[in-house]
């Protein structure tokens, strides 16, 4: 006769397994996912699937593929299994890695109901990267996605005009115990800016510390709920502010915004390089080149490069990067965004069609992502 394990006290078999399921779920409680940094029965990364005989076959899940990482977790099963429960186990352990969805949504602590963040940025201000950020956030929920916008533009923040809610603020709702932020829902996308928390002109004065608890705030204690997308509409240039906001924010890729102008290509550049930096490494999803040329109302088949012709696209051809589209400088454009309607609403337009067509490539850039070969990193 084996000497049964202590737990084993009722002679009701379904007692017997619920009972033996409790204590491996406790037992396995002392393993630690290491690159999650918590222990797999809280994460979750455990099923059983049988008990029977003295055996007990598990399944769990690893977040790295690497074999010898899946060896060791089937060798820390084991232990803790035969430490708590008895060596005579027989432990059988298939250990599979986390699917690359699961690793970014479900068990990542910060956001953990949104599946792409997406940050843009440029290197240089006014080339557009607010009205980018507002259409491309419209234009995902036009399509389908459930799509959050945060403005983290702490020297310009624009999404309260471009969205006209300058007199909303976010509501505090009251959540398991804790103060959330509601962001602000506007056609279709839930909107939280840095411009909620305090008057603009004083943005100067709140640079830094003030500016760092504000966005940790709408990123920790804001209830996005699950999100397709979240757009964040990064400061212009490559400070401090983005070194935080990659510590604080999970984020998934980057689009960087230029104009085809030479001086704004230099700082998209040295934009793309911070992205590549080691620590940094955030695989840029692609550029967009907006004021790609003018057309004016009156001359709609005419079109004046006047910033330079094909800048941005060069640029991606060179640096190996997708180019995800072209915008056009339209007056609609601009007095769309002073209006709070993003240009994208307005239907049957040349700027929606443009924008449409950035989206779908955005879309499509976002599937391919995990698939694509990760670029070297670059020394700081
Ligand atoms: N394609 C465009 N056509 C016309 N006006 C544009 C276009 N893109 C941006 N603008 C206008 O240029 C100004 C700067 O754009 P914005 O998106 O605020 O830039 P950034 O966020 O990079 O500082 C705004 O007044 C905006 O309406
Ligand atoms: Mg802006």
């Amino acid at each position: 006769m084996p000497s049964w394990p202590h737990t084993f006290v009722h002679p009701d078999f379904n007692h017997i397994m619920s009972i033996s399921r409790q204590s491996i779920f406790e037992a396995l409680q002392n393993v630690m996912e290491p690159d999650l940094k918590k222990d797999i029965v809280t994460l979750g990364l455990v099923k059983i699937n049988d008990v029977q005989d003295q055996t007990i076959d598990l399944q769990v899940k690893v977040s790295n593929p690497a074999m010898h990482s899946k060896m060791r977790m089937r060798e820390a099963c084991e232990f803790a299994i035969h430490r708590t429960l008895g060596n005579e186990w027989k432990v059988i352990v298939d250990v599979v890695p986390i699917a690359g969805d699961e690793r970014s949504g479900e068990l990542r602590k910060v956001l953990p109901g949104v599946k792409h963040i997406i940050a843009v940025a440029s290197g240089k201000g006014g080339v557009g990267k607010s009205t980018v950020s507002a259409n491309l956030a419209v234009g995902l929920a036009r399509a389908g996605h459930s799509v959050g916008l945060l403005d983290a533009d702490i020297y310009g923040p624009s999404a309260p005009t471009m969205f006209d809610i300058v007199h909303e603020r976010p509501k505090v709702i009251e959540k398991d115990g804790k103060n959330l932020l509601e962001p602000v829902l506007q056609y279709g996308v839930k909107v939280l800016s840095i411009g909620f928390f305090a008057d603009i002109n004083q943005a100067i004065v709140w640079r830094g510390a003030m500016a760092n608890k504000a966005l940790s705030q709408m990123v920790n204690d804001a209830e996005w709920g699950p999100l397709d997308y979240l757009i964040i509409d990064l400061p212009p240039g490559t400070g401090d502010i983005h070194l935080s906001m990659v510590q604080l924010v999970p984020i998934s890729a980057a689009i960087v915004v230029s104009t085809p102008q030479e001086v704004a290509l230099a700082d998209a550049r040295k934009g793309i390089a911070m992205f590549g930096l080691a620590g940094i490494d955030i695989p840029i999803l692609g550029l967009i080149e907006n004021m790609a040329w003018f057309t004016p109302a009156e001359l709609p088949e005419n079109k004046y490069y006047i910033f330079g012709k094909d800048g941005v696209k060069n640029l991606s051809e060179d640096q190996g990067i997708p180019y995800l589209g072209a915008l056009p400088l339209v007056q609609s454009i601009r007095e769309a965004g002073d209006a709070g309607r993003p240009a994208i609403l307005q239907e049957g337009t040349e700027a929606q069609s443009h924008i449409d067509s950035i989206v779908a490539q955005v879309e499509k850039e976002m599937r391919m992502l995990p698939f694509r070969k990760k670029k070297a990193t670059t020394e700081a």
